[in-house]
């Protein structure tokens, strides 16, 4: 089994130091991960071993054996595998040719590409993770978020035709934040199976739950500084949060504000729009409500359905009085806002700073006040403990959780009418998660209606007032949430309408 060492890796980005001397230590076979806070390193440090950002300072060694990780390549040629946190795909082109993107494509007498050649290996790689059901030749643009992680997970398999070297390491930064519950386990199992050919695994992931059970060791960084390492075995996660933070969290939801006030925000009566049927509720400012069910039940689909995305085409539907928004501009002007759940192609200008990017969207014919919005940008990173320099940096130079924050902050910003929150926790550490819920609770008590999206019950159940339970589009029961268990609600997901 090899035995990966890396020593006192430093990299600083001007004056912040994204990782000060931290120690790493794999071996062979075993899965091991790496936890901290949004911005904590954890990125920096991935990006580093796959030569990709250049450390400081560094030592590495495979099996006593210096190494360098100069570029990319030479990451590759030592055999480094890597999932990165930014699902970066080429959407026109096929699933096979964003596997094999970056590598030598097989070419027949050393002239044409083997196509052929490219979907086999293709196809075979994504045997290996259970994904057959993808289609090779299909466009990467038609997969949807699941899909698309497997495919990237898949082409971290696809050796490299020309050499054909054996992996040592394989890396995967926050895999799990975009999958399903069932889409998750089947990623354990591959994960399991890539250990088992002898490889290290490192596995960066949020979910502490999840980390005790699948992986054989944990590493926590703080800062950039390593603050512990271990067994899994001899930790637990109050230990692991304590590492993480610094402080005890308060594993808990905040309390519902004050009963919701009577201004109705929001009439739906027997809407369909596009894949949605039944859809009959009324959302009043102040209310919390949760949209559930099985994966791809139609909730992100009901949430874009008030930003002009998905048109009804039948029942009556109306936002403070008027018809639903035409288009996303529209609703941003209309007091809607919305936080979507593809974060980075649908929701940041990335080169903007991150001023902007909360502040823009709301912006009306009228400029409201620079003063003002550096005002309510500023309130809203330090409630969300924004990890930046100052509020004029680029959103680019964010670690992926910050980036996250900056979207949720926009989507609050200026207290809209109606806030449309699409698992507003993914790839967010358990501090923010907690902040995260004061926030929105906070905005409801000043009369904000949400409707909110999660794959986490508990959340919902802590976060909401009631929830609209949707099967295959349609909604099924509308649930007030006191006293009700996460068993209570999943069993709802699959219980038929009442008549
Ligand atoms: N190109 C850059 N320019 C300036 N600062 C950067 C750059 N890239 C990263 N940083 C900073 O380095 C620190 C570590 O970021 P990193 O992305 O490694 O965090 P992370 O642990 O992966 O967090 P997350 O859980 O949010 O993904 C952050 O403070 C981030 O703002
Ligand atoms: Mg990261």
């Amino acid at each position: 089994m090899n035995h990966l060492e890396f020593r006192n890796i430093c990299k600083s980005y001007g004056s912040a130091k994204a990782l000060d001397g931290v120690d790493l230590s794999l071996r062979g076979g075993q899965v091991h991960a790496l936890m901290g806070e949004n911005g904590a390193g954890k990125s920096t440090l991935i990006k580093v071993l796959a030569g990709v950002v250049h450390a400081d300072a560094l030592t590495a060694k495979v099996d006593g054996i210096e190494i360098t990780l100069t570029s990319a390549q030479a990451a590759q040629r030592v055999g480094f595998r890597f999932i990165h946190q930014e699902l970066n795909i080429v959407p026109q082109v096929s699933v096979a040719e964003n596997m094999l993107l970056g590598r030598t494509f097989p070419r027949r007498f050393g002239l044409a590409v083997d196509w052929r050649k490219v979907n086999a290996r293709a196809q075979d790689a994504l045997a290996f993770l259970g994904a057959d059901h993808i289609n090779v030749g299909a466009p990467a643009g038609d997969l949807n978020t699941g899909d698309r992680m497997l495919m990237k997970i898949a082409a971290a398999f696809v050796f490299d035709p020309v050499t054909d070297e054996r992996a040592v390491l394989y890396v995967l930064d926050e895999p799990t934040a975009a999958l399903t519950s069932a889409e998750s386990e089947l990623l354990f199992d591959v994960i399991g199976r890539l250990a088992a050919t002898g490889a290290a695994v490192l596995y960066v992931s949020h979910r502490i739950d999840e980390v005790l059970r699948i992986c054989d060791s944990v590493t926590v960084l703080r800062d950039g500084q390593l603050v512990s390492s271990g067994p899994t075995s001899e930790t637990n996660k109050a230990q692991i949060i304590r590492d993480m933070t610094g402080r005890d969290v308060a594993d808990a939801y905040p309390t519902a504000a004050a009963a919701p006030r009577p201004n109705l925000i929001v009439g739906m009566a027997g809407v369909s729009a596009g894949p949605l049927s039944d859809i009959t509720f009324e959302l009043r400012a102040g209310e919390v409500i949760g949209i559930a069910g099985l994966a791809n039940a139609g909730q992100s689909i009901l949430l874009e359905t008030f930003m002009g995305l998905n048109p009804i085409t039948s029942g009556h539907a109306q936002l403070q009085g008027g018809a639903l928004p035409r288009s996303p501009e529209h609703a941003w002007k209309r007091g809607v806002a919305y936080l979507p759940k593809e974060r980075r192609s649908e929701g940041l200008m990335l080169n903007m700073s991150i001023r902007s990017n909360i502040a823009l969207p709301h912006l009306t014919g009228v400029q409201a006040s620079v003063r003002r919005e550096r005002q309510m940008a500023e309130t809203l990173g330090r409630q969300m403990r924004l990890k930046c320099e100052h509020l004029d940096q680029p959103v680019a130079q964010l670690s992926g959780g910050n980036q996250q924050k900056v979207l949720f902050a926009r989507a609050l910003h200026g207290l809209p009418d109606l806030v449309l929150l699409d698992e507003p926790t993914r790839g967010v550490d358990v501090g923010a998660k907690y902040d995260i819920y004061c926030t929105v609770r906070e905005a409801s008590s000043k009369g904000c209606a949400v409707l909110m999206t999660s794959s986490d019950l508990p959340e919902l159940l802590g976060m909401c007032d009631r929830i609209l339970v949707l099967q295959d589009g349609r909604q099924a029961h509308m649930l007030d949430c006191d006293g009700l268990s996460s068993s209570d609600l999943l069993s709802y997901f699959y219980a038929p309408k009442a008549a």
